[in-house]
């Protein structure tokens, strides 16, 4: 598959057959997001493998506030969206998220934080081109203070910026993009 084909072939990921993902391969894509472009070199990242103790300690958050979205809490509504979100959360079979280590000027750190963007889209590429299957997620565990203090994390240096859900696809979706005529502009 070429490059181009391999950029428009790409889809998030929702669901995951049960079969992990080696380390190396991890790995191997955290080797290509690290040569993502980024201004002035900071290279602003860091990419932190989730264990299972560590998933199932995050799942409980994860389920707190999926469960609270929806139902109030202590009824038998918020139990059952509970324990089917840490079911769904504990089922992932591998986790990693991605810090941008903050800089006090707010040009760099606007800078860093597309250069991390850059950095991940090379990750799920990588991922895409070896069959595994990827789903960037900013919910709300990102700005739990909870996971911060499981991922030895300061919230004044650091910004949580993706939970990347990873593994073998079950399914593959579909979505579209819009006609590329529809968002160029010529300038003579
Ligand atoms: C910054 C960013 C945050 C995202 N956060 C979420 C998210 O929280 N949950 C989710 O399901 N997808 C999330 N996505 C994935 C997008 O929803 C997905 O890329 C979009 O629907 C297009 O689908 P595709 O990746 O299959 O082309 C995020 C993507 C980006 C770039």
């Amino acid at each position: 598959m070429s490059l181009t084909e391999l950029i428009k072939n790409r889809r998030t990921i929702y669901q995951f057959i049960e079969k992990e993902v080696s380390l190396d391969l991890i790995q191997s894509f955290i080797e290509a997001a690290i040569y993502a472009p980024n201004h002035k070199l900071t290279e602003p990242w860091q990419f932190l493998i989730i264990g299972n103790n560590t998933q199932e300690n995050i799942a409980k958050i994860y389920a707190e506030n999926r469960a609270l979205k929806y139902q109030v809490e202590d009824s038998e509504g918020y139990k059952k969206a509970f324990d089917k979100s840490l079911d769904k959360f504990c089922s992932i079979p591998q986790i990693v998220f991605v810090v941008q280590n903050l800089d006090e000027d707010s040009i760099t750190s606007k800078e860093d934080y597309a250069a991390c963007s850059c950095a991940i889209q090379n990750f799920q590429l990588a991922a895409w081109e070896k069959g595994v299957g990827v789903q960037w997620s900013s919910g709300p565990i990102l700005k739990d203070s909870r996971t911060f203090d499981i991922l030895s994390l300061d919230s004044n240096k650091h910004e949580l910026i993706a939970a990347l859900y990873i593994g073998y696809p079950h399914a593959v979706g579909t979505t579209q993009r819009k006609e590329v005529s529809e968002v160029i502009k010529h300038f003579d």
